[in-house]
């Protein structure tokens, strides 16, 4: 697991499109990236959002499967995540919308629509590169705490510190979803690169948990510690509580430019 801690929420952004960016470049063909919806990798967007528009970067041809989706709102509502990887993710990086996918929490029969997905991702290759946030409580994608880490994509239920954390973008708490698709620990754990960001002190102990914590279904992000291709790019608010986070910047600061991200 590479950690880099960077100054700001903004620097963190950047380091991390330039991990996302390499790996597509690398692949030498359409890369296919997994995408995260929330607040934190927003400014991870921004940053590739900005690469391509200079001519740096080109996602084209790429494809994007989502981690998530709330059960129950249509995908035409403003808070639904297809709405939000439309926004953030399809129309700033210039991906063809037909190569977008999104978790269907409004299909008729939900399980058959969470095997679908899983087949549609095998169908895509896989994912070259994941990109994540982390919730308060440690979870990665809607994986809430005691989730299965070798879980594939399924419905679950939201527990209600996530519900709390996501009131902010509904009206009451009462209006956010109950229930999710989400891709499996074990779905996520199959792709062949992790990008994770994560920002501000409300983060710092699931952080803690990802990096330094016990693998653990009680902190879903620990599962990564297994992955052999993670890079963990937080701020230092998010750095506060590491026992070793001295190291970690003393390591990423020696490293030699060509060592820096894993391989
Ligand atoms: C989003 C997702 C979640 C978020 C996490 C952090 O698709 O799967 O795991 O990454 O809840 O959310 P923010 O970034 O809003 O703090």
């Amino acid at each position: 697991m590479e950690i880099v801690i960077c100054p700001t929420a903004e620097d963190a952004g950047e380091v991390a499109a330039a991990r996302v960016a390499q790996v597509a470049t690398q692949k030498g063909g359409p890369a296919v990236l997994g995408v995260a919806t929330g607040s934190s990798p927003l400014a991870l967007y921004r940053s590739l959002a900005a690469r391509v528009q200079r001519g740096d970067l080109d996602l084209s041809g790429a494809s994007a499967f989502a981690l998530d989706e709330y059960v129950g709102l249509p995908a035409s509502d403003p808070q639904s995540y297809a709405s939000i990887i439309n926004e953030t993710v399809t129309v700033p990086l210039g991906l063809d919308p037909a190569r977008v996918h999104v978790p269907q929490g409004s299909a008729q029969d939900l399980r058959q629509a969470c095997e679908d997905y899983e087949a549609a991702i095998k169908a895509a290759g896989g994912v070259d590169v994941q990109i994540l946030g982390i919730g308060s409580n440690g979870h990665i994608g809607f994986n809430e705490p005691t989730s299965s880490l070798a879980s594939r994509t399924r419905i679950k239920t939201l527990n209600e510190q996530t519900r709390r954390d996501n009131a902010r973008f509904f009206p009451t708490l009462d209006d956010v979803p109950r229930h999710c698709l989400t891709q499996g620990l074990g779905t996520i754990m199959d792709a062949r690169a992790v990008v994770l960001v994560a920002q501000g002190e409300g983060k710092a102990d699931a952080v803690a948990g990802l990096i330094e914590g016990p693998v653990s279904a009680m902190c879903p992000g620990s599962v990564l510690q297994l992955h052999r291709t993670v890079t963990v790019v937080i701020d230092e608010a998010a750095a506060s509580t590491l026992t070793l986070r001295d190291y970690y910047a003393h390591t990423y600061a020696h490293k030699p430019a060509w060592q820096r991200f894993a391989d």
